[in-house]
C-alpha cells in the first residue's frame, strides 16, 4: 500500500542549513585511495544531497577517475563524460550564458541519473555563473505542510516528459511519471522530476485536473524559489560539486566570458550498490536480499534508497 503522507524516513536525510552548517566536503587525495573516505563521501551526498570535492587536479582525466571511484560514468544520447567550453564569442545556441532556473536532469528517462558531478576547469574574461542548488525534498516537505492537496496532486498526476531536441531521438520514459515518486516499499518520496523544458503539453486530462496541477506546480515553484533555500556558490577550478539528481534541483546564474566545464552522471543502482556495500558489508547486504520489504528492512541495507 503506497502512502503519500511522508517525505522522509529521517534516517539518512538532513536539510542543509546555510546559517549553521559548513559545506559538506571531502578531499580528492583521500577518496581516490581510501574506501573509508568514499563511504564518508557517499554518506554526505546521501544525507545532505550534495558534497564538494577539494583538491581535484584541474584536468578532465582526473575528474573522470574521481567519478569512477563511485561507479562508471553513465552514457546518454549526449555522450558519456563531458568536457566542453562555452565560448560565447561564437554565439552558439547550445552554449548560452543565460541564467538557468533550478531543475532536475533526465526527467525523460525511465531511470534518471542519480548523481551529477560538475568541475569548472577554467573561467576567463568574464564573471558570474554561480551554481545554484535547492533541496527539492525539503521544499516538498514544506508543500506537504502548507497544502497537502497540492502535494498529492504532484504525486497523482503523471506528465509526458521527453527529450526531442536532437533530430535522431525522441526519448520518453516507459510510462508517464509524476513530479513526486513515492517508494512502493518505504512509502516515502524518493525521486523528483522537475524540468519545464522536458515536459510536453499534456493533452489527455480534464480541465479540472489541469487547473489543480498547475496550481500545485505554481505553489511548489514558489517554494523552490524562496531565497533562503538557495545554496549559491561560485565553483573554482580544483573544487568539484556532486549532487543527488533525484533530490536536489540545480541551476546557474548568468555569466560572461569563456568557461570550460567537465563532468558526468552516475546511475542510481551503481551508486546505491557502492553505498550499501561500504555501509553494511557484502555479507549483510547478501543476507538481506530476500527481505527488502520486511518491516526491519528500514534499519538495514534497504533503508538506503
Ligand atoms: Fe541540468
Amino acid at each position: 500500500m503506497v502512502t503519500a503522507g511522508q517525505v522522509s524516513n529521517k534516517r539518512d536525510y538532513r536539510i542543509f542549513n546555510a546559517k549553521t552548517d559548513s559545506y559538506p566536503e571531502v578531499e580528492f587525495e583521500k577518496v581516490m585511495f581510501n574506501d573509508a573516505s568514499v563511504k564518508d563521501w557517499l554518506e554526505k551526498i546521501q544525507t545532505l544531497g550534495f558534497c564538494f570535492i577539494k583538491g581535484v587536479p584541474i584536468d578532465p582525466e582526473a575528474t573522470k577517475a574521481l567519478i569512477e571511484r563511485i561507479a562508471f560514468v553513465r552514457h546518454t544520447h549526449y555522450g558519456g563524460f563531458w568536457d566542453f567550453t562555452a565560448d560565447l564569442t561564437f554565439k552558439d545556441t547550445a552554449y548560452t550564458n543565460e541564467s538557468l532556473g533550478v531543475h532536475t536532469d533526465n526527467t525523460y528517462f525511465t531511470d534518471p541519473a542519480r548523481l551529477q558531478l560538475f568541475h569548472l576547469l577554467s573561467h576567463t574574461d568574464g564573471s558570474g555563473g554561480e551554481s545554484l542548488l535547492v533541496d527539492g525534498l525539503a521544499a516538498a516537505s514544506t508543500l506537504l505542510k502548507r497544502h497537502p492537496e497540492y502535494y498529492r496532486t504532484l504525486i497523482q498526476v503523471r506528465q509526458p516528459w521527453h527529450a526531442s531536441g536532437n533530430e535522431d531521438v525522441c526519448i520518453q520514459p516507459s510510462s508517464m511519471a509524476p513530479v513526486f515518486s513515492i517508494h512502493p516499499d518505504r512509502g516515502r518520496l524518493y525521486q523528483i522530476r522537475w524540468n519545464n523544458y522536458d515536459r510536453a503539453p499534456k493533452s489527455d486530462w480534464p480541465l479540472e485536473t489541469q487547473k489543480q496541477w498547475y496550481e500545485a506546480a505554481q505553489c511548489y515553484d514558489d517554494i523552490l524559489n524562496e531565497r533562503r533555500r538557495r545554496i549559491q556558490t561560485q565553483l573554482q577550478p580544483g573544487t568539484a560539486l556532486i549532487f543527488d539528481n533525484w533530490r536536489m534541483m540545480h541551476g546557474r546564474t548568468e555569466f560572461t566570458g569563456k568557461r570550460r566545464m567537465c563532468g558526468g552522471y552516475v546511475n542510481n543502482d551503481d551508486y546505491i550498490s557502492r553505498l550499501r556495500l561500504l555501509s553494511y558489508g557484502r555479507e549483510e547486504v547478501l543476507n538481506s536480499l530476500g527481505s527488502q520489504n520486511h518491516p526491519d528492512a528500514g534499519k538495514g541495507p534497504y533503508s538506503i534508497i
